[in-house]
């Protein structure tokens, strides 16, 4: 049985996890900041990095006695070196090195887009070839994976990432960040009434746009808001989320058509979206050799350690450990090797 300590401090959450044989979570520990940051709407890095140094210890403290065990019993320790703030995850990178020199176990450095997708082997083994749908606040993208830790992206947004579009159409709205759960709450006790564009959908690749979608919503209210109209929450809320789900559904369908996949799973914080949900399930409904949907639970689609912890026991049993002189990589992406 390999227990693996591991640490997520990339954006917003202070994260600590313990995790047996990549699949079984033995405690995980996120602490949220959006509480501190709400006010300004959106994430502070300085804010972040100050929240992980002061809450690390504490967190780490618990996640070892939920999990029951003591340091010797750990056998390494894995940490999220990128992507995301450059200031948050040096935090964790340092706390993991520090673990790691101290205690005299190995150290693990992980992708934390790879840590999303593996959020989805906490809850069943992944088979291959796969098909995954990474939907977050900084990245949508269709991820083809032949086999553990191969990522080959086979398409992404070319501007704004789900997530993003999400918070920033909330926000003019009104609504707290993160808005996306709120807009999804919404979006269920409205209607699509607007109709907005659903961008690039007849073309043949497999890449995303959704900032003409956030301008055409944020327009249409202005407007509507200079003509004296009242604006129904619930329908813009609908019916951004209607060509939202529209898009990425049709995508991901069609990109199955080319690649032929086992799983097809979903993961990051706008997995936790319940049109997109409904909206999958039905799709492959219709089709007659539909691979299996593997759907994080709302708890492991935001960011947590455990996530981390699963996809590091993969990388232990490769040998793949970071030397002492390890860094925060911000722009770390997932098909690339980890820069040095
Ligand atoms: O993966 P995550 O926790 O952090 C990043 O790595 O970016 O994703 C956070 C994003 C935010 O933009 C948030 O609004 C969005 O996930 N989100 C949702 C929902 N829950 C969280 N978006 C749509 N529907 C939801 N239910
Ligand atoms: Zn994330």
């Amino acid at each position: 049985m390999v227990k693996i300590l591991a640490i997520e401090t990339s954006c917003d959450e202070t994260s600590i996890a313990v995790v047996e044989n990549g699949e079984k979570i033995l405690s995980n520990i996120v602490l949220s900041q959006v509480k501190s940051h709400e006010r300004f709407g959106g994430v502070v890095p300085e804010v972040a990095s100050r929240h992980h140094i002061e809450r690390i210890n504490e967190v780490l403290a618990l996640a070892m006695q939920d999990a029951n065990l003591t340091y010797e019993e750990v056998d390494a320790i894995a940490v999220t070196a990128g992507p995301g703030l450059v200031g948050a995850l040096l935090i964790g990178v340092q706390a993991g090195k520090s673990l790691a020199f101290a205690l005299q176990k190995p150290l693990i450095a992980v992708n934390h887009m790879a840590g999303h997708i593996y959020a989805n082997q906490l809850v069943e083994p992944l088979e291959f070839p796969l098909m995954s749908l990474v939907v977050s606040g900084g990245h949508t993208e269709l991820v083809y994976m032949k086999d553990h830790l191969h990522f080959e992206i086979i398409g992404e947004t070319r501007d704004d990432a789900v997530g993003e579009a999400y918070d920033k159409v909330g926000r003019v709205l009104g609504l707290n960040y993160p808005a996306g759960k709120e807009m999804d709450q919404l979006a269920h006790q409205g209607e699509d009434t607007y109709q907005f564009p659903r961008a690039m959908m007849e073309e043949n690749h497999y890449d995303f746009s959704f900032s003409g979608l956030k301008s055409s919503v944020i327009n249409t209210l202005h407007n509507q808001e200079q003509r004296g109209e009242s604006v129904i929450k619930e329908n813009v809320a609908a019916s951004f989320q209607a060509a939202v789900v529209e898009v990425l559904v049709t995508k991901t369908m069609r990109a199955l058509k080319e690649y032929p996949v086992k799983q097809l799973i979903i993961a990051g914080g706008v997995a936790a979206n319940r049109g997109l949900r409904e909206g999958l399930t039905e799709a492959l409904e219709q089709l007659d050799d539909a691979p299996r949907l593997l759907m994080p639970p709302l708890s492991l689609c935001g960011d947590n350690a455990a996530m981390i912890g699963a996809v590091a026991y993969l990388q232990w049993q490769a040998q793949d450990f970071a030397a002492s002189n390890v860094n925060a990589y911000p722009g770390w992406e997932i098909d690339q090797p980890r820069p040095s």
